[in-house]
This record gives structure tokens, C-alpha cells and sequence, in this order.
């Protein structure tokens, strides 16, 4: 299984943050935010990683990451994203590296205090199609929102007015290798992306869609309210947490 961390986009919503340099390259308490979802792929023993940049300062990745040495890698893989075409676009640029392997896709703000390894886990034994993460939360008008009917997601709505469950859609996604057909079928949303929700709707419909809920706490972290929230959890309990041991992830990869 492949690792994808998406950082493109322009960081529209943290300037003037994010006048001059990528909203993945800010601080979240005492890292740069992308170290939080590259962390998330190591810790789950995906090692084989390709991140995709965008907008300002994309070399500025490459001279933190390098090869990805501090998170024990032997290699990083790059790719750039032109504009902002939205999560599905930029996602569809990690076709040729994944060659029809499975991948879990991690987006460059999402910060999770655990670990995704049992997740990814059963998305292996799942064998094909996708699996999305969700998480409870006070404030779903901000996220991708399902409609849930027992253990089966019926939909998924994005930043809905009036949500349909008090679950959010985390940035945390693992797909087969179908899932560029399917992005090659879609069409920009209303805010003139290419949405991810429409990703995971299409593999709703086709009845191939799993979830879990996720433990500890997660948060996104592109606007200055989540990026400073981001900071404080960080700080107060720390994230990335439930290593696993080197025989587990061995079992993992
Ligand atoms: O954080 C989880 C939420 O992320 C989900 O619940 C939503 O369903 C999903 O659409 C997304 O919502 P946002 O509106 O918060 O996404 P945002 O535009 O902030 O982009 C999140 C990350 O995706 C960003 O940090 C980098 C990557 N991205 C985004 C865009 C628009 C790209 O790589 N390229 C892009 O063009």
C-alpha cells in the first residue's frame, strides 16, 4: 500500500499567513504541519510515500523533507500540483506512482493524536474499493458530513447547512486502484473543485464503501482558529502518539 499527503491548494484561508510560503510549511506548536500527516503514514508502516505540493514555496519542501530521514525513510517522493483544482485533482496526479497499488491518501492539515494502523489493517483484508474515517464533532457544517444507516454510509454531503449526522469525514482516505477512473468522471463542485466527497459518493453508490471512527482526538488545521487549536493539542497532549513496535509494522507493510 502506497502513502499519498496532499499539500497543495493555496492556504486562501490563512492569509496573510500564507502570502509567501505553504500552509503546510507553518508551525503547528514545535513542527512544520506536514511532519503531523507524514507521521500518521509511517506510524500506520506505509513507507513507500509520495507528497504532493502546490502553490508557494513547493522547493521549501524538499529542502525540510529531503529523502524523509527524519522519519526514518529511505526515500520521499514529489510531485507538484498546478493551481487549485481541489483534493480529487490533486489526488489524480499520484496516478503513475501507486501503478494500481492501493493507497492512503492523508491531507497536509489533518493532525491525529493516534494511530490509523488498525484501520489500515482492515482495509487490506477489504481487498478492494475505499474506506473513509470519521470522527464526532460540535461543528459538521465545516467537513464532509455522512448520512449513516447502521453500519452502511448512504451518503456523504460537503460542508452541508443543515448536516444529516454529527460525524465528520476526516482527511484520511484509503482507495483502490479504480479511483482515477472515477476522478476522470467528475465535474468541479460549486466552489469550482474537484471534490473528494464526489470520490467517495461514487464509491457509495457502487456499494463499496467502509468506515471506522477514529480514536483520539483529530483536527483539521487551515484556519487560524483550528491552526492555533491544532498548536494547543499538540502542545497539551502531543500527536502521533501509539507507535507501533518494529514487529508490528513489519506485519503492517
Ligand atoms: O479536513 C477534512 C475535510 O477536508 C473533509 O471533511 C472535507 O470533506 C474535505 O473536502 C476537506 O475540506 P476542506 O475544505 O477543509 O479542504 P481544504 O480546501 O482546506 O484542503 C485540505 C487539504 O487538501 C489542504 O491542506 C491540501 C489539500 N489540497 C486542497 C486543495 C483544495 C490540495 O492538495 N490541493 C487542492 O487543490
Amino acid at each position: 500500500m502506497k502513502g499519498v499527503v496532499l499539500a497543495g491548494g493555496l492556504g486562501t484561508r490563512l492569509r496573510p499567513l500564507t502570502a509567501v510560503t505553504n500552509k503546510h510549511l507553518l508551525p503547528v506548536f514545535n513542527q512544520p504541519m506536514i511532519y503531523y500527516p507524514i507521521q500518521t503514514l509511517v506510524n500506520a508502516g506505509i513507507t513507500d510515500i509520495m507528497v504532493v505540493t502546490g502553490g508557494n514555496s513547493a522547493g521549501d519542501f524538499l529542502r525540510l523533507l529531503g529523502n524523509g530521514k527524519a522519519f526514518g525513510l529511505k526515500h520521499l517522493n514529489y510531485t507538484y500540483q498546478e493551481g487549485e483544482g481541489g483534493i480529487a485533482d490533486a489526488l489524480s496526479l499520484v496516478e503513475h506512482f501507486a501503478a494500481k497499488e492501493p493507497v492512503c491518501v492523508v491531507l497536509g492539515d489533518n493532525i491525529i493524536e493516534g494511530n490509523i494502523a488498525s484501520a489500515v489493517r482492515a482495509y487490506r483484508h477489504q481487498g478492494s474499493g475505499a474506506k473513509i474515517i470519521l470522527k464526532k464533532v460540535t461543528d459538521p457544517q465545516r467537513f464532509g458530513v455522512p448520512e449513516l444507516d447502521g453500519s452502511n454510509v448512504v451518503s456523504i454531503e460537503e460542508k452541508p447547512a443543515d448536516p444529516k449526522s454529527d460525524y465528520a469525514v476526516i482527511g484520511i482516505y484509503m482507495f483502490d486502484g479504480e479511483v482515477y477512473d472515477i476522478i476522470r468522471t467528475l465535474k468541479p463542485s460549486g466552489r469550482g473543485e474537484m471534490e473528494i466527497t464526489d470520490v467517495n459518493n461514487a464509491y457509495i453508490a457502487r456499494g463499496d464503501m467502509t468506515w471506522e471512527e477514529l480514536d483520539g482526538w483529530w483536527t483539521d488545521a487551515g484556519t487560524f482558529e483550528s491552526l492555533l487549536y491544532a498548536s494547543d493539542l499538540v502542545a497539551r497532549t502531543g500527536a502521533n502518539k501509539m507507535q507501533l513496535t518494529q514487529e508490528e509494522v513489519g506485519a503492517n507493510v
